[in-house]
């Protein structure tokens, strides 16, 4: 059976589920919300250590002010409201891509990551403002800068997955086959699962049965 350490998730469909059920792409963001909680208590219960969830892309900026504002207000509400809980439960949280956001969000969430920086039972890696491409060519200029040779080992270290193992498995909600600029370097070996379901409609079930595929699947690494 494959170990697994590293679930990471594209939380595609909330605002398809928002129109479809409270005519507001809002609303689908808050049900979208609720799935964390439960897939967080979930990942905790399979003993995952890792878990990284794409929140908010570069490219998401090209959205409704509305909505971008929503969805911050939602993050803030919910870091303010379960940072404690979610630290009582020995459990890391880490923001990987750029901390650009408002004075007091920026604050909250280096507050949040140093509250809970020793947790060791589950950390969850929180994306958000986080592209691909922009992590890579940071890294590359990073090279550039202190002279050191173009490698794996040393490209790495400038990665924001630094210390972070590759995700084993990696899921897309949502009906749509694609990588949205998502760690696209650390998924060179991950299963990926492409799940039709709409993000606020996931659940426990679905979750474990990817798992359970997982757990079965012939990894090869390259090898045969
Ligand atoms: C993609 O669905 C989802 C997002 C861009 C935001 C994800 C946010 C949440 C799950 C809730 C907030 C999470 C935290 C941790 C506070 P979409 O809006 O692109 O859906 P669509 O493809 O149906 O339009």
């Amino acid at each position: 059976m494959n170990p697994l350490n590293h679930v990471a998730i594209i939380m595609d469909g909330n605002g398809r589920w928002g129109l479809r059920n409270k005519n507001s792409r809002n609303a689908g963001h808050k049900a979208g919300l609720n799935t964390v909680e439960k897939i967080i208590k979930e990942t905790i219960k399979n003993k995952i250590k890792f878990l990284t969830l794409y929140a908010f892309s570069t490219e998401n900026w090209k959205r409704p002010k509305k909505e971008i504002k929503f969805l911050f207000s939602l993050l803030e509400t919910f870091l303010k409201e379960k940072i404690n809980d979610l630290n009582e439960q020995n459990i890391k949280l880490k923001i990987i891509g750029k901390k650009n956001f408002t004075l007091n969000l920026n604050k909250l969430l280096k507050l949040s990551e140093k509250k809970t920086f020793k947790n060791k039972r589950l950390q969850i890696n929180l994306a958000l403002n986080y592209g691909s491409k922009s992590e890579l060519i940071n890294a590359f200029k990073e090279l550039k800068k202190n002279k050191e040779a173009i490698n794996e080992k040393n490209l790495k270290k400038y990665l924001q997955t630094k210390n972070i193992p590759d995700p084993d498995i990696l899921i897309r909600t949502g009906n749509t086959k694609r990588l949205s600029n998502f760690l696209l370097w650390q998924i060179a070996y991950s299963e990926i699962f492409f799940e039709n379901k709409l993000w606020p409609d996931f659940n426990e079930k679905d979750y474990n049965k990817i798992i359970k595929k997982f757990k079965g699947i012939k990894r090869n690494f390259g090898k045969i």
